[in-house]
């Protein structure tokens, strides 16, 4: 693609990156998003913790030695530059055994790593000390979600005359407020700014800290992963108590739809399922179902199997789906179900298994063979999440001509399109959508959903107009590099 201006540098500090690192969809777009504005010609450089699990081999050569003065603490660590695996995306790792060297990156089954606040702060500053003793200075610094959102807050205050970081342009970008990095006040000092700034103006909230406002804060400008949701967040039901501060920030506030990794989830040239298939030949999607079928050992039959892949969490509506799964396993269908998290939700989930052994199978963990395969074997899958910043599972079943069942909410709404009479009308339906969060309304959308299954001609139509949307990360980049090119020329004018 010819660059009509100078391509840009990007700084993008993650917490995730696929297939290293990923508990979620941040590791999926941390992968995918670099990897096609590097496509278009921009130096972009991902950077995250140096996690134990990362193995050796692809750790990479130390380029610096970075410091990060906490006030309270130095702590020492180094920075190392490999590449995002498959890719020719230079990444760096800020390497600590002592905050990373850990089994998961956030915490275990007990609950989040205790020191978590002052392990990212860490990171945010060890990145800064050590991108600048590299001697590559970025034109942008792009900060994704609480663990990266001290950065803008040192580049504004104790870095203001930094030689490299003064007056640095950033970008911060929410994928779920839903999760704040929230700590008690008196481990303020841990995050290396000093106490001016704990106050409700700034990281303080509720008097405790909230990383999550720093970003918000003082970042020069913020986006979010849909339209919807960046609309959404403004309102006290899904702001999570910072709306109030998301709305002072309403002009500087944008948001850009998630894209799919066609590479990595298309059923034309998918390794992971049993049969390949296009919107034009779709024969492979039986022999997908017939081998998910087996998979889960269900007896063989044509009822309509109904697939999810998630954390199991509150924010995914499994406490929706726990009150009507055995009223819906009372019907002649079937239901996969791939995931982990709140133990309640795994045991609620494991009973109801339990009761309907020949229509239910629940696989707890993480698997991602199997999330491909539940993507193409399914005829339906549910995601009834109370919140949606933008939701890529979804995407990746209409990819695979699986018809989503959606509550209206962020992304979801922005992606799927419901069937209604107009819809299917232009040929657009391509899921189900309900509004108000209860398991009745989930239960009449998986009922309207097994009734249209009976309609082999509307199901075809729509399974087609799902596989035929196109979610590609092109266009989302060039969204994103539209708005890296206005923060920067905000800073130069
Ligand atoms: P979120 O980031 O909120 O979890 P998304 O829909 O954006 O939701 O992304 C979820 C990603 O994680 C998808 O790639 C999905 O396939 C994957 N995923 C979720 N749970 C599992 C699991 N148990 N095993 C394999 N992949 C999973
Ligand atoms: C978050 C959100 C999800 C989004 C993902 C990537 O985990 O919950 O909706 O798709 O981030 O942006």
């Amino acid at each position: 693609m010819p660059m009509t201006s100078k391509p840009l540098k990007i700084l993008y500090v993650c917490s995730e990156v696929s297939p290293l690192v990923k508990t979620g969809g941040l590791g999926d777009v941390s992968y995918a998003l670099p990897r096609t504005l590097r496509s278009l010609g921009h130096d972009v450089r991902v950077a995250m913790p140096c996690y134990g699990t990362i193995p050796f081999e692809v750790r990479g050569a130390q380029v610096a030695m970075c410091i990060a003065d906490m006030g309270w603490t130095t702590a020492y660590g180094a920075l190392r530059q490999t590449h995002v695996p498959g890719t020719s995306v230079p990444l760096y790792l800020v390497e600590h055994d002592g905050y990373f060297d850990r089994p998961n990156p956030y915490g275990g089954p007990e609950g989040e790593y205790w020191d978590n606040v002052e392990r990212f702060s860490f990171f945010n500053l060890a990145l800064l000390d050590g991108i600048a003793n590299t001697g590559w200075t970025p034109d942008l610094v792009h900060c994704h979600d609480w663990h990266a959102a001290l950065i803008p807050a040192h580049i504004k205050t104790r870095l203001a005359r930094h030689p490299v970081w003064g007056g640095m342009p950033t970008l911060f970008t929410i994928h779920n407020l839903g999760y704040q990095g929230r700590y008690a006040g008196g481990m303020f000092p841990k995050t290396g700014l000093s106490w001016e700034y704990f106050t409700p103006e700034h990281l303080e909230f509720y008097a405790g800290i909230n990383l999550m406002k720093a970003g918000i804060v003082f970042a020069d400008a913020l986006s979010t992963v849909s339209r919807r949701y960046a609309v959404e967040i403004q309102t006290p039901e899904y702001g999570h108590g910072l709306d109030g501060v998301l709305r002072t920030r309403a002009k500087d506030l944008y948001g850009i739809v998630n894209g799919v990794d066609y590479d990595k989830w298309n059923p034309a040239c998918d390794p992971r399922i049993a049969a390949t298939f296009t919107a034009d030949a779709v024969e492979g999607k039986v022999v997908c179902k017939s081998d998910l079928q087996r998979h889960c050992d269900f007896p063989k039959s044509q009822a309509p199997l109904f697939g999810m892949v998630s954390r199991l969490t509150w924010q995914k509506g499994i406490d929706l789906l726990v009150d009507m799964i055995d009223a819906m396993l009372e019907q002649d269908v079937q239901l996969v179900v791939l995931g982990n998290g709140d133990a309640y939700y795994q045991d609620r989930m494991a009973q109801s298994a339990r009761r309907h052994p020949k229509r239910m199978r629940l696989f707890l963990g993480y698997d991602d063979v199997l999330a491909h395969r539940i993507y193409a074997g399914s005829d339906f899958f549910l995601m009834p999440s109370h919140t949606e910043p933008c939701g890529l599972s979804q995407l990746y079943s209409l990819a695979y001509g699986t018809l989503p069942i959606v509550r209206r909410t962020g992304g979801l709404a922005d992606t799927v399109q419901p069937v209604t009479r107009a819809n299917l009308a232009r040929n657009k339906a391509t899921g189900f959508a309900f509004s108000a969060a209860t398991a009745t309304a989930l239960s009449s959308a998986v009922n309207r959903a097994i009734a249209l299954y009976d309609d082999k001609k509307t199901l075809a139509q729509m399974r087609r107009a799902a596989m035929l949307e196109d979610f590609s990360w092109k266009h989302s980049s060039q969204e994103y590099e539209r708005l890296y090119r206005k923060v920067v020329r905000k800073h130069v004018s």
